[in-house]
């Protein structure tokens, strides 16, 4: 698939607040949900198109423009720290249907030779996918790609294709890229930045930390 990068500056931005380690709690979390809300503004912007419809003013009949395709989207929450997110997603989509799976990383087991992560998928709920929809499976980190690759495999094995199937992440490591679009190579992935690379935890750099311990606690 496509790899590609967000490329709002409001979203450069954010993610710049959201990196520096004196942003707390209530500014992280908030910060997470503006970005959301500028990666929903891109992916309108950049996959989504317009067509004309008539309106009528409360003055007279003129030509509106219309968003195709918003009854059409699936937003995937990744728990936990998709969360906040996904909340900003929704505004760009309010009428999108949600699915959520727990998903992670067993940190205790660590990083295998092949730098993946064992991941433990404990919940699933998902609504149904049709071929007409854009599918964002958002978690804001996208490191070993093990998190991500476990939770396409889920969806494709369980659904039927979507239109479009998208990761959104804030900050991706290029080894998570590489992984995603090898494994899954009808899937597009979109982050706000991709970083440097990953340290001896599989942890991303520079990166923002653990976003969902700084997002909620
Ligand atoms: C983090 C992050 C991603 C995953 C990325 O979650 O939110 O889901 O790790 O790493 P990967 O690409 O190497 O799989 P974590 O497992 O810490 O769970 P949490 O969101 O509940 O904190």
């Amino acid at each position: 698939g496509d790899a590609s990068v967000v490329t709002h500056a409001l979203a450069k931005d954010e993610l710049s607040k959201l990196r520096d380690v004196g942003t707390e709690q209530v500014a992280f979390r908030k910060g997470l949900v503006r970005l959301g809300r500028l990666c929903g503004y891109e992916i309108v912007d950049g996959r989504m198109e317009t067509e004309y419809v008539e309106i009528e003013t409360p003055l007279t009949t003129t030509m509106g423009e219309r968003v195709k395709g918003l009854d059409d989207v699936v937003i995937v929450n990744v728990l936990r720290a998709a969360t906040p997110f996904v909340e900003g997603l929704l505004k760009a989509f309010p009428r999108a249907r949600q699915g959520v799976i727990s998903a992670s990383r067993d940190e205790a087991a660590g990083m295998d030779e092949d730098g993946e992560f064992p991941i433990s998928i404990d919940y699933v709920k998902l609504p149904e996918i049709r071929p007409e929809d854009t599918v964002i499976v958002a978690d804001p980190m996208l490191a070993t790609g093990s998190t991500m690759c476990a939770v396409l495999e889920h969806i494709t094995t369980s659904q039927t294709d979507p239109e479009t199937l998208l990761t959104l992440s804030a900050v991706a490591a290029p080894p998570g890229i590489v992984r995603v679009s090898s494994a899954f190579p009808d899937v597009d992935v979109l982050t706000v930045a991709i970083d440097e690379k990953l340290d001896d935890d599989g942890f991303i750099v520079p990166g923002l930390g653990d976003a969902g311990d700084r997002a909620f606690r």
